[in-house]
């Protein structure tokens, strides 16, 4: 399921190499963090400052209003806080643009944020836990079956960042959509067609959006509401956990950086602590390869 790339690599790799590998449903790694990373005094600073300054579950910076949340603290902290991660978000955004410009065309740049505590028993409630294995549903919002793209560094100098896997969107449907209560069965054929309803709370919210951004909360469809269902399950149910069926684990070391689509890839950060995540929702016709999406996985699984 891993698809490395040194830098040499990178450089020699066509326009659509890399991107094929993503779509595909592999985590694509770099064991050479690709980009620039902030300087040692300022992860330092990072590693050191935002546990006793979390507010949320992360800190992260939002480009879309140039803010930074889930952080409070001396003025002089948040400021630095805020030039580092922006900084960090720029870099990346400008990586992919070169590196996966077909899925980058157009997209929505969303947060860049710094995860400062230990993933191993956050305790936090199972719908928010990173320790339980599931696909990512929605994003700021809705993404009416576009593809969510996480971009992440290891910055802990000495510590892996450990994930655990139980496979690709295809095969987890068929394995446990009908469990799930997500598939055609569960209702008719064009059950994930946005009706009136839909489309009349959709252009509310983007009205609203254009004015209090945070409105975009407040989307849905019958996509984000299927795959938030299939997240929901996974979640809660500890056979699913449990089961060696497609488990792998994987281990990303002090300075490695790698990406995936995790609306697709099945995932759980099961320890490490200190990373940088950084989130994009891509187009799904920026797609090549449009079956292999979750969207036009549900619609073509009765
Ligand atoms: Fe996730």
């Amino acid at each position: 399921m891993l698809s490395t790339f040194t830098k040499a690599q990178i450089a020699q790799a066509g326009p659509t190499d890399i991107s094929d590998e993503v779509e595909r449903g592999r985590i694509v790694v770099f064991p050479e963090c690709p980009i620039a990373l902030a300087s040692p005094e300022d992860l330092s600073f990072l590693r050191e400052e935002m546990p006793k300054v979390l507010r949320l579950k992360n800190i992260s910076y939002h480009p879309e209003s140039d803010r930074i949340i889930g952080i409070k603290g001396q003025r002089e902290v948040v400021a630095r806080a805020h030039e580092i991660l922006k900084a960090h978000s720029q870099r990346v955004q400008s990586f992919l643009g070169k590196t996966i410009p077909s899925l980058a065309s157009g997209w929505m740049i969303g947060t860049s944020s710094f995860r400062p505590m230990q993933e191993r028993g956050r305790h936090l409630s199972a719908h928010a836990s990173n320790e339980l294995v599931h696909v990512d549903a929605g994003a700021y919002g809705a993404t009416h079956g576009d593809r969510i793209i996480r971009f992440f560094v290891n910055v802990n100098p000495v510590e892996d960042r450990v994930w655990n896997t139980k496979g690709a969107f295809p095969e987890l449907h068929t394995r446990y959509g009908a469990q799930a209560g997500v598939g055609r069965r569960n209702g008719n054929g064009g059950y994930l067609e946005e009706g009136i309803f839909d489309r009349l709370r959709t252009a509310t919210v983007r009205a609203m959006a254009a004015v209090v951004p945070p409105a975009k909360l407040l989307d849905s469809s019958p996509y984000d509401r299927a795959m938030r269902r299939f997240h929901n399950y996974m979640k809660d149910t500890p056979e699913f956990q449990s089961t060696s069926e497609g488990h792998q684990e994987f281990r990303f070391k002090p300075f490695w950086a790698w990406m995936v689509f995790t609306d697709m890839v099945s995932h759980a950060c099961i320890s490490g602590q200190h990373a940088f995540v950084d989130t994009f929702v891509v187009p799904l016709k920026n797609c090549r390869l449009q079956e292999m999406a979750p969207i036009n996985i549900l619609k073509g699984h009765p």
